[in-house]
C-alpha cells in the first residue's frame, strides 16, 4: 500500500515583519517542491500579500495561524472570507499561544473551527497539553477535552479537511522536545478518538536533528514546525526527512 504523504507546516508565528516574510517566502520559491509531501507555511497575516504572491506556482500552501468564519462587526479578526479570497488554503486552529497566551477557550476554538470546516476550508486543530497536566496525569483527558467537541459534531465530509497537531505545550519554542514514547501514547490516543482516518500532526522544538525519529514513531503524520521554520536551511532538511 502506498504511503500517506507527510505534512511539513511551518507556523512562522509573530515572528517576522512583512519584508521578512517576502524574503523567506522568496528563498522557499527556490526550493524543489516535493509532490509527495505537503510543505505549507503559516505566515503572519501582515505578510499574506508577499507570501502568496511569491509562492504562487511552487506546491507550497499558505494559511493563517488562526480563523474567524464569520464576516462582520469582530475587531482583529481574520475572516474566512478573507482568507479564501486572497488564496489561502488552511489555518491552524487553537495553537496553543492563542489558548494560553490569548485565553481562547475550548468553546470559542471549536466554533472556529467547525464554523471553517462547514465552509470546506482546512483546518489543523492544535491540542497539547501543560506540563502541570502532564505530571498529574491528565493528559489524554486534556487532549479529549479540547478535541471532543470537533471530532463529535464535524460530519464525516467535513472531517476530510481537518488534521490534528498534538503540541505539548511544555515543548514548544523550549527545545526539550517530547520523547519517542510520549508521542507514540498521545498519537495512539488521539488516533483511536478520531477514528484513525485523520493526520496527526507532532509539534514542539522539532528540528532536522530529530524529525527523522519523530517521523518513524506510528501515526505520526508529520510536523508543525515553529523556529526551525524560520531558516530556509533547516526548514529544507525537515522538507528531506519528510520525502
Ligand atoms: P517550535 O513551535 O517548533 O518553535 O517549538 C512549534 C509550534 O508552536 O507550532
Amino acid at each position: 500500500m502506498a504511503q500517506k504523504s507527510k505534512y511539513v507546516v511551518g507556523n512562522w508565528k509573530a515572528q517576522l515583519t512583512p519584508d521578512a516574510c517576502a524574503s523567506l517566502a522568496k528563498e522557499l520559491s527556490g526550493l524543489k517542491s516535493p509532490s509527495d509531501c505537503n510543505v505549507w507555511v503559516a505566515p503572519p497575516t501582515t505578510g499574506f500579500n508577499s507570501v502568496i504572491s511569491t509562492l504562487k506556482g511552487t506546491s507550497i500552501k499558505v494559511g493563517s495561524q488562526n480563523v474567524w468564519p464569520k464576516s462582520g462587526a469582530f475587531t482583529g479578526e481574520t475572516t474566512l472570507a478573507s482568507l479564501k479570497e486572497i488564496g489561502a488554503s488552511f489555518s491552524l486552529v487553537g495553537h496553543s499561544e492563542r489558548r494560553h497566551v490569548f485565553g481562547e477557550s475550548i468553546a470559542l476554538t471549536e466554533d472556529r473551527c467547525l464554523g471553517a470546516l462547514a465552509e470546506n476550508f482546512t483546518i489543523i486543530f492544535c491540542v497539547g497539553e501543560t506540563l502541570t497536566e502532564r505530571e498529574s496525569n491528565q493528559t489524554n483527558k486534556i487532549i479529549e477535552n479540547q478535541l471532543s467537541g470537533v471530532i463529535t459534531r464535524a460530519t464525516s465530509e467535513q472531517k476530510k479537511n481537518l488534521i490534528i497537531a498534538y503540541e505539548p505545550v511544555w515543548a514548544i519554542g523550549t527545545g526539550k522536545v517530547a520523547t519517542i514514547d510520549q508521542i507514540a501514547v498521545v498519537h495512539a490516543f488521539i488516533s483511536t478518538m478520531t477514528g484513525g482516518s485523520l493526520p496527526i500532526l507532532y509539534g514542539g522544538s522539532v528540528t532536522p536533528e530529530n524529525f527523522g525519529e519523530i517521523l518513524n514513531v506510528p501515526n505520526v503524520d508529520g510536523g508543525l514546525i515553529g523556529g526551525a521554520s524560520l531558516k530556509v536551511e533547516s526548514f529544507s532538511k525537515l522538507v528531506q526527512l519528510a520525502v
